[in-house]
């Protein structure tokens, strides 16, 4: 007897319907075939984020509702071809962030994560934490051997993070939001990748897009490089396009 064939988006599996329109699809390997060439001095940065069919980042304060296997197929896919994940102080608590397989560098300018939390529980996978010199000053101490705090200085530029990771060997990063980082990413031209979810749900409300800050110039394009399918779930791959 014959295996049924994968339901679109169980097992890692997804349907391709652009460019290459192909059935069952392997996501990891799909990705793992994509070319991310880093600009000089920094890593390549995927933006990596999902909404509801109305726009919607999140259901009460977090994103898990709005995916799917497919959706978790996808994410745990863009991590793996990543060598480090960016992401905003508001999002790692939110979302409970835990160690993962790279290192996780958090923005956070105010340094007050909680030292307890979940994100800090692997003396073998510690955090990177970037913040400013003032911050780290007051409450650096607080993540002694649980966490490498890294000061830059009066104000956090997302450039100078990645300058960092750069310096540290880190060729590419996966950029997991939350809207207020992505929109300082965004802002200053450093998200050469969008990895976009769109979930089937319309959640209504009036929460926050994909990306919140400065105003754009028209010519702020990405080129669509990819769609795949997995159940009712779109996944999009944009390019930044700077021709
Ligand atoms: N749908 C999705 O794919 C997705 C993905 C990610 C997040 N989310 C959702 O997004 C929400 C959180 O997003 P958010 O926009 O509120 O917050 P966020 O972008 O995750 O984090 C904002 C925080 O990052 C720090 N920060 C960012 N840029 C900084 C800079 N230039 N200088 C200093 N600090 C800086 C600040 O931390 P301090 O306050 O410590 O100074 C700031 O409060 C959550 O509900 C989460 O579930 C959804």
């Amino acid at each position: 007897m014959s295996a049924s064939p994968p339901t679109p988006g169980e097992a890692g599996t997804l349907d391709e319907l652009w460019p290459t329109p192909s059935t069952s699809i392997d996501i990891s390997a799909r990705l793992a075939g994509d070319d991310r060439t880093p600009p000089d001095g920094r890593p390549w940065v995927t933006m990596v984020m999902i909404s509801s069919l109305d726009g919607a980042i999140a259901i009460d304060g977090v994103s898990g509702g709005l995916g799917g296997p497919a959706d978790h197929a996808r994410f745990v896919a863009a991590r793996r071809q990543m060598d480090a994940i960016v992401v905003g102080a508001r999002t790692a608590t939110a979302e409970n962030y835990r160690p993962a397989a790279v290192p996780i560098a958090v923005i956070t300018g105010s340094l007050s994560l909680d030292p307890t939390a979940r994100l800090f529980s692997d003396p073998a996978r510690q955090p990177l934490l970037y913040t400013t010199t003032q911050a780290a000053q007051d409450r650096g101490d607080q993540f002694d051997g649980i966490a490498e705090v890294i000061p830059l200085g009066d104000s956090l530029e997302p450039l100078a993070v990645l300058v960092d990771l750069r310096r540290r060997g880190l060729l590419t990063v996966a950029l997991e939001g939350g809207p207020t980082l992505n929109g300082q990413f965004l802002g200053a031209d450093l998200v050469d990748e969008a990895l976009l979810s769109v979930s089937p749900l319309a959640v209504g409300g009036t929460g926050s897009r994909l990306a919140s800050g400065p105003a754009l110039g028209p010519d702020h394009r990405f080129c669509l490089d990819r769609v795949l399918r997995g159940g009712d779930l779109l996944f999009v791959r944009y390019l930044r396009d700077r021709a």
